[in-house]
C-alpha cells in the first residue's frame, strides 16, 4: 500500500496542482474544475516509472548523423481507415490514446480490429464483463473469432499478470476511467489514478516494446477526460467523433509521434459494427434530383482528405424579436461573421431573419473553405433561387467581402471533377496549374458579389 498520504487538489482541466481549494485554477483559468484527491508521496509512483523507462535506454549523447535508422516495423490493424490515421499501423512498444464521448463506438472500433487481426489481442475491460464482450464480438465479427482473449478486470496492478499468462501482442486497456492501481488511495476516474495508471501503462509498453491501446472518455467540453497529462505520456492520440444520432463517424489524429496528424479516418456505424467508409463524397451528397433553394456543394478538406459536403441554410423571418441563428457541424460564431459581411458587404438584409445551417451526415467541418459554401446557401434560401447542379464551391471569406485562397485547390478541384461536378468556384488568388484536358469548369472569383453574379445571373 501507499507509503506517507497528502491531500492535494488538482485541477481536472490542466493537471495542475495546488495545496488548498481554489475557485479558479492559477493555471489554465477555468473555474470550478479543482477536485480533492489523496494521493501518496510514494517514490515508486509516476514520476519514478517514467524515469525508469527512460533509463531502460542507454543514455549518452550522439552525434545526430550517426544515428541509424531501424525499420520501426508497423503492423497493420487490418483495417483501412484505422491504419491511415495512425500513420501506417502499429508501431511496438507505442501507447495509443483512443478518446470519445459515451456511446460512440471506440469499444466497437477496437474489438472489431482485435477480431479481424492475426496476433493475438489481449482485451482488458473495466467497464464489461466477458459476456458482454462476447455477445458484442457474435454481433460485429460476422464469424470471425480471430485470436483475441478477454479479461474483465480493474487492477492495473493485475495486467502484468495477464500478459505474463497470456502472451499477447497487443493489449487493449477498456477504460482508462475504470481502471486503478493499489498504488494510489483515490477513486478510479480521478487524476491521479488516470495519471498513475497511464504511467504504468507506458511503463510495461516501453519495457516489454508491447502496444497498448488506451480507451478514454471524453467530458462535456469534448476534451479527454483526466488532465492533459495524459496525452503528454502516450505517442499517439486518436479522436473519435461524430454525431450519436448519425451514422458517421470520424476518427482523428490529434497526436502521432510515428506519423502526420493531418489523416482523418471516416466509418459508418451498422448494425454490425463499423464499416470503413473510403469514398466520403458519397455519403455527404444527397440524391436530390430536383434543383431545391438553400443549397451549396462545398469541396471540403479535413487533413489530407478532400471530400464534397452539401450545407445547407434555412433563411426565414424571425418569428420573436430577436433572431435566431443556428448552425450544425459548424461554427455558429464563423456564422454570424458571415451573415455581418453578407449585410455589410454585399448589401444583403439578413439582420431580421433567422438562419438556420446544417453539413449533412452530422459531422463538423473546420474548413474555412466553407465561407463561400454557406454564404451562397444563404443567399440561395433568402431569394429563393436554388443553385444550378454539378456546381461545386471553395472559399474563405475576409471581413471585407473578399474571396480568400484555401489549401489543396488542386486536390478539391480533382474531387469535384471525379464526381462528376462540371463547375466549380474557387477564389482568384489560389494557384492552380494549367491542366488540359479538365472536364470541369473552373471560375476564378476576388468578391463574393461576383461569385453570387455566377451563380444567380
Ligand atoms: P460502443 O462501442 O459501446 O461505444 P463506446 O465504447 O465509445 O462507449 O458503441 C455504442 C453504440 O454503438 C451503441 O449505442 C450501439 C451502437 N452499435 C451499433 O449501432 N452497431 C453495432 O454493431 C454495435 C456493436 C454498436
Ligand atoms: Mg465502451
Amino acid at each position: 500500500m501507499a507509503g506517507k498520504l497528502k491531500t492535494v487538489y488538482v485541477c481536472g482541466e490542466c493537471g495542475a496542482e495546488s495545496p488548498k481549494w481554489l475557485g479558479r485554477c492559477p493555471q489554465c483559468g477555468e473555474w470550478n474544475t479543482m477536485q480533492e484527491e489523496v494521493v501518496s508521496v510514494d517514490k515508486t509512483s509516476a514520476a519514478q516509472s517514467i524515469a525508469q523507462s527512460a533509463l531502460l535506454h542507454e543514455v549518452k549523447a550522439v552525434s545526430l548523423s550517426s544515428v541509424e535508422i531501424r525499420d520501426v516495423g508497423r503492423s497493420t490493424t487490418g483495417n483501412g481507415e484505422l491504419d491511415r490515421v495512425l500513420g501506417g499501423g502499429i508501431v511496438p512498444g507505442a501507447l495509443i490514446l483512443i478518446g470519445g464521448e459515451p456511446g460512440i463506438g471506440k469499444s466497437t472500433l477496437v474489438l472489431q480490429m482485435a477480431l479481424q487481426l492475426p496476433q493475438r489481442v489481449l482485451y482488458v475491460s473495466g467497464e464489461e464483463s466477458v459476456q458482454q464482450i462476447k455477445l458484442r464480438a457474435d454481433r460485429i465479427s460476422g464469424g470471425r473469432q480471430g485470436n483475441c482473449m478477454v479479461v474483465s478486470d480493474t487492477m492495473i496492478d493485475r495486467l502484468v499478470q495477464h500478459i505474463e499468462q497470456t502472451k499477447p501482442d497487443i493489449v487493449v486497456v477498456d477504460s482508462i476511467q475504470t481502471v486503478q492501481t493499489e498504488k494510489i488511495d483515490s477513486l478510479p476516474g480521478s487524476i491521479s489514478q488516470i495519471r498513475e495508471c497511464a504511467a504504468q501503462l507506458m511503463h510495461i509498453a516501453k519495457t516489454r516494446n508491447l502496444p497498448i491501446i488506451i480507451i478514454g472518455h471524453i467530458n462535456k467540453d469534448g476534451q479527454l477526460a483526466g488532465p492533459k497529462v495524459l496525452e503528454h505520456i502516450v505517442d499517439v492520440v486518436l479522436q473519435f467523433e461524430g454525431d450519436r444520432n448519425h451514422l458517421y463517424r470520424i476518427l482523428r489524429s490529434i497526436k502521432n509521434r510515428f506519423g502526420s496528424t493531418n489523416e482523418i479516418g471516416i466509418f459508418e456505424m451498422m448494425g454490425d459494427g463499423l464499416r470503413e467508409v473510403s469514398n466520403p463524397s458519397e455519403m455527404l451528397l444527397s440524391e436530390v434530383s430536383a434543383d431545391l433553394s438553400g443549397i451549396a456543394i462545398a469541396a471540403a478538406m479535413e487533413g489530407m482528405r478532400p471530400f464534397l459536403i452539401e450545407t445547407q441554410a434555412l433563411v426565414s423571418t424571425a418569428a420573436y424579436g430577436t433572431p435566431q441563428r443556428s448552425a450544425m457541424g459548424f461554427d455558429v460564431r464563423r456564422l454570424n461573421m458571415l451573415l455581418a459581411v453578407l449585410e455589410k458587404r454585399a448589401g444583403f438584409k439578413i439582420a431580421a431573419k433567422d438562419v438556420f445551417l446544417n453539413l449533412a451526415g452530422g459531422i463538423k467541418v473546420q474548413d474555412t473553405a466553407l465561407d463561400l459554401p454557406i454564404a451562397a446557401a444563404i443567399l440561395s434560401s433568402s431569394s429563393d433561387m436554388s443553385i444550378k447542379q454539378g456546381t461545386a464551391m471553395a472559399g474563405e471569406i475576409g471581413l471585407s467581402g473578399e474571396v480568400r485562397p484555401v489549401a489543396r485547390i488542386e486536390q478539391r478541384i480533382g474531387e469535384a471533377a471525379k464526381l462528376g461536378f462540371k463547375r466549380i468556384i474557387i477564389p482568384k488568388h489560389s494557384r492552380i496549374e494549367p491542366k488540359a484536358g479538365r472536364d470541369i469548369e473552373i471560375c476564378q472569383v476576388t468578391r463574393l458579389t461576383d461569385a453570387f453574379r455566377l451563380l444567380f445571373t
